[in-house]
């Protein structure tokens, strides 16, 4: 016997902006999947865009793919549209795709507005495709140009990394509230806290250099991840 699909709405938490463009390059990735892939699905509005363009795929043309989602979010849309899933652990994805928050023109990105950073840069590094599918907007000139770093740490560490980031050249620093929807901190897809940090600049060692902090779980910097830029 199967629960009722519809208890929830499929339906993003905002207004998704830049709706039109990121629909285009949704449509774009849809046209890549092939019957029996493993697909890796990142997080954030232009991926749930995309899932639900896939979605229209499978059913039209009869095809099936084994989704590996990197959020609790996109889990569900899966589930809702039918797009059976599997975790990293059990399969390893033959290509995947996911949105960004700024690409730089090396193709650097920063990530994780959504807070799921970790499990995005688990699946891109053990996917031999990685693409990043982007509206006009997101395009930098330099990262941090107009977003902060998301930086994910083990609640217990927070003030140690606090600490330990200061050393380096951070401008401003800013533990990721809830807002509206909890009070308190945002809680990571895996339990941790968020300090969104502004660096004065971004290097190659950058990323390196924050995850060598203890306490540092992973960051949404993503330096030198061969990928493929799809732009609307
Ligand atoms: C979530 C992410 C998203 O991919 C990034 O924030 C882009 O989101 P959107 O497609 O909604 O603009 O990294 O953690």
């Amino acid at each position: 016997m199967n629960w009722d699909k519809k208890l929830f709405d499929l339906k993003w938490s905002q207004d998704i902006i830049n709706y039109d463009e990121k629909l285009k390059v949704a449509k774009k990735i849809a046209s890549f999947v092939k019957d029996g892939d493993v697909v890796g699905v990142g997080s954030g509005s232009t991926s749930f865009l995309a899932v639900q363009e896939i979605a229209k795929r499978l059913k039209n043309e009869g095809l099936k793919i084994l989704a590996i989602p990197t959020s609790n979010e996109l889990k569900m849309t899966c589930s809702f549209l039918g797009i059976e899933t599997a975790s990293i652990s059990e399969v390893r994805p033959d290509w995947c795709f996911d949105g960004a928050d700024e690409v730089d023109p090396h193709g650097w990105l920063v990530k994780g507005r959504g807070g799921a950073m970790f499990n995005e840069k688990l699946i891109m590094v053990n996917s031999a495709k990685r693409y990043i599918i982007v509206d006009g907007s997101k395009f930098v000139e330099h990262i941090c140009d107009k977003f902060p770093v998301p930086v994910e740490c083990v609640p217990a560490a927070l003030t140690s990394v606090k600490n330990s980031l200061s050393a380096m050249n951070v401008t401003e620093m800013n533990l990721r509230l809830a807002g509206k929807a909890k009070d308190g901190p945002v809680i990571t897809e895996n339990g941790n806290y968020i300090l969104d940090v502004k660096f004065s600049d971004v290097n190659r060692n950058t990323e390196k250099d924050i995850k060598s902090i203890v306490g540092v779980v992973e960051s949404g910097l993503f330096i030198d991840y061969n990928v493929e830029i799809i732009r609307s």
